[in-house]
């Protein structure tokens, strides 16, 4: 039976983050009514905290296969239909502007609090309702489509979109909602695992990496997945910096992690170099040019760098044997930080169980799932958010 009481629209959005927003937007301005509910008192938190609060909001070199999911082709529909290009649309007409910091990073120049005020303000153009600080409280299907209480009263819709996000950073309202629903409609869920996430180290390991807290030196790091070529921070747990988050993502329990600390570059090369340069410096006294002097203490005292003698009097092999050494730098991550800091969660709704083209559910017409919660995971520095943007777009064009 219809509860006269309750308030119908034709779509209801679960979650007001960078997705739910952009999709309710979108919906709306094709004429439906919609809703959008969260239980945060403010929308897109993590869009404002993003970016050091300038928000990478995309990454020009978008492409399907800097994602890590299940089915690396799933993707690829969403992310051809909208582009950073049409994001950046969005924000030329809304007078934003922005900078590539590197890699292909796009940051806003204004803070990320002027993202927020742009998709609030295409929810307000499509005359979408926001629920803010409104507990979930159920959600049931019914012949009509569904039925969302709330302590404020019924919403009801014959389509609900879940846009509610993955696990990471549970103090900013993260829940495994958008799984548990999915579970009940018979969806698989992959795993989910904090991703973009710093690693922490155990015993001497952890102590030595403490003593360089805050050095940070470009490596070429790979963990079950591709290398990245990135800054790398030491830490008081363990390891952090951009090349290590991205190896996170890829890297599996137990796993080792593989370290150039030359990064890519041909260190029996630069240290035959540095021997020309300064012969009668000491091995060490010659890398400190290149790496901070903490750094190269710890080389010396884990003895993967002698240092004794000049460097006019080493010879070549033993330059050679040292360059691997530091090309070699391997380390055994205990584990990672957890959900505490992880800036996404890999893994989510299994791919399987969704159309790619409109992000609907395969087992309950009428139900879609887009954003952070699905088992479609970027690398860092913007493509998230793409990811945001393009399954939002997805689904609002079908609706
Ligand atoms: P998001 O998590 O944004 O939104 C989910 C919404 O659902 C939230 O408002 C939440 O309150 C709500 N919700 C959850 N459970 C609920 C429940 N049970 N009931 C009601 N509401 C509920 N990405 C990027 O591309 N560039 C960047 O610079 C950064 N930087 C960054 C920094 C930090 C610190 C973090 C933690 C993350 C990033 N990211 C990022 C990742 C990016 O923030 C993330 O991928 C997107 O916000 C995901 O958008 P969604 O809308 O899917 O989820």
């Amino acid at each position: 039976m219809p509860d006269p009481s309750a308030q119908g629209y034709d779509v209801i959005v679960l979650g007001a983050g960078a997705a739910g927003l952009f999709c309710a937007g979108r919906a709306g301005q094709r004429g439906l009514s919609c809703c959008v509910v969260d239980h945060a008192r403010k929308p897109a938190e993590k869009v404002r905290i993003s970016g050091g609060g300038r928000c990478n909001f995309t990454n020009i070199d978008t492409m399907p296969e800097r994602f890590l999911s299940q089915n690396p082709h799933f993707a690829k529909s969403a992310l051809a239909r909208y582009t950073p290009g049409d994001f950046l649309d969005l924000m030329t007409r809304h007078a934003l502007t922005w900078h590539e910091k590197t890699l292909g990073q796009l940051f806003c120049d204004q803070k990320s609090g002027a993202i927020i005020d742009m998709l609030l303000a295409e929810l307000e153009a499509g005359g979408g309702d926001l629920r803010l600080d409104t507990a979930i409280e159920a959600v049931t299907a019914t012949d009509d489509g569904f039925e969302i209480e709330t302590p404020h009263g019924r919403l009801t819709a014959p389509r609900l979109v879940v846009a509610t996000g993955g696990l990471s950073i549970p103090k900013m309202g993260a829940t495994g909602f958008a799984y548990e629903l999915a579970r009940r409609f018979g969806h698989d869920i992959v795993e989910p695992r904090p991703g973009l996430v710093p690693f922490t180290m155990e015993g001497e390991a952890r102590e030595a990496f403490a003593a360089m807290s805050g050095v940070s030196t470009p490596v070429t790091a790979q963990a079950d997945g591709p290398a990245f070529t990135e800054a790398m921070l030491f830490t008081h747990r363990g390891l952090s910096g951009p090349a290590m988050l991205q190896v996170s993502s890829y890297w599996q329990e137990g796993g080792s992690v593989s370290i150039d600390l030359f990064a890519g570059a041909d260190g029996a090369g630069i240290l035959k170099e540095l021997k020309a340069e300064h012969p009668m410096k000491s091995l060490a006294g010659a890398l400190e040019t290149r790496f901070a002097r903490r750094l190269v203490d710890y080389l010396v005292e884990s003895g993967r760098v002698s240092n004794t003698g000049r460097l006019a009097d080493t010879g070549h092999r033993e330059l050679e044997a040292i360059a691997s050494q530091l090309q070699g730098f391997d380390v055994r991550p205990a584990g990672t930080e957890g959900w505490r800091t992880a800036e996404v969660t890999t893994g989510g709704i299994d791919t399987a169980g969704l159309s790619s083209k409109t992000m609907e559910s395969r087992h309950r017409p009428g139900l879609y799932f887009i954003g952070e919660c699905v088992d479609v995971t970027g690398w860092l520095g913007g493509y998230n958010f793409q990811w945001s943007w393009a399954s939002a777009a997805a689904c609002a064009a079908a609706l």
